[in-house]
């Protein structure tokens, strides 16, 4: 669906984050990219996303040549980033109603499923920081997208929250059979949660394995207990070395 060949980006500064990195994203796959910090993980979701263009290289969507942002693909960026004078339930409204589409019910669906009912009607400044992330990923949620780009998602959040929203994010976009690319510092999370995980190298980015999960496709955190779960961790965790 999505297919990265040969991107390298350098920025102003002459960073290379990125360096003639190539990637495919499967159609309904959920593929996790780790990779140590500042190896160019936001770098490539921004670059996916079409926020950001290359210096070198080819970015398509389902064959079609990706040179801006569009409504089929959706990115939580690492910070919340919300608009800091709208209510909760405003943020999460932002993307319909920049579209000019009706609220019918996805709205209060989506702030039910992150657990903010409580807070529909507060600021930004008036949550903390993992309920932000929670109003984040149900505004990147709530047009259904095609291809759904998450950067750490689940970062701020305590390890209870992080189990059941990780749980809920998965079942969710299994039952729409939507296509994830999802950034996580957390192996056990890219294993638990996707179908194939990428490894980076530190910077400059490049692929430095690429490993099939071969999980079954329901999962629940009790897997995470069993050894085939701990073999695939053990890969990856080797891959990063
Ligand atoms: N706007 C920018 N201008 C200059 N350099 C940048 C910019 N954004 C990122 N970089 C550099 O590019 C490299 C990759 O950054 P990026 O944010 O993509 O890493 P990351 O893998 O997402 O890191 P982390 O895991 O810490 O979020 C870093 O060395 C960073 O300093
Ligand atoms: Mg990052």
């Amino acid at each position: 669906m999505l297919n990265i060949t040969d991107v390298t980006h350098v920025y102003p500064n002459g960073v290379e984050a990125l360096q003639r990195l190539t990637l495919r994203v499967v159609r309904s796959e959920i593929t996790a990219v780790v990779g140590r910090s500042g190896c160019g993980k936001s770098t490539l979701l921004r670059i996916a996303a079409g926020l950001q263009s290359p210096q070198r290289g080819s970015i398509t969507l389902n064959d079609a040549p990706v040179h801006g942002p569009t409504s089929d693909v959706s990115l939580m960026f690492q910070d919340a980033a919300l608009l800091p004078w709208c209510t909760v339930r405003a943020n999460i409204a932002l993307p319909l109603d920049l579209q000019h589409r009706r609220d019918t019910g996805e709205v209060d669906y989506m702030i039910d499923l992150v657990g903010l009912r409580e807070f529909a009607h507060a600021l930004p400044s008036q949550i903390s920081g993992g309920m932000a992330q929670r109003v984040a990923l149900a505004r990147a949620l709530v047009l259904n997208p095609r291809l759904l780009l998450l950067d750490e998602p689940f970062g701020a959040l305590d390890a209870f929250t992080r189990e059941s929203l990780t749980q809920s994010v998965f079942d969710i976009c299994r039952d729409a059979g939507a296509t994830v690319m999802l950034v996580t510092h957390s192996i056990a999370e890219a294993v638990f949660l996707a179908d194939r995980v990428v490894v980076l190298t530190p910077r400059p980015g490049r692929v430095a394995a690429e490993i099939a999960v071969g999980l079954p496709l329901r999962r629940t955190w009790d897997l995470q207990r069993s050894p085939e779960f701990a073999a695939i961790v053990g890969e990856v965790r080797d891959a990063m070395k």
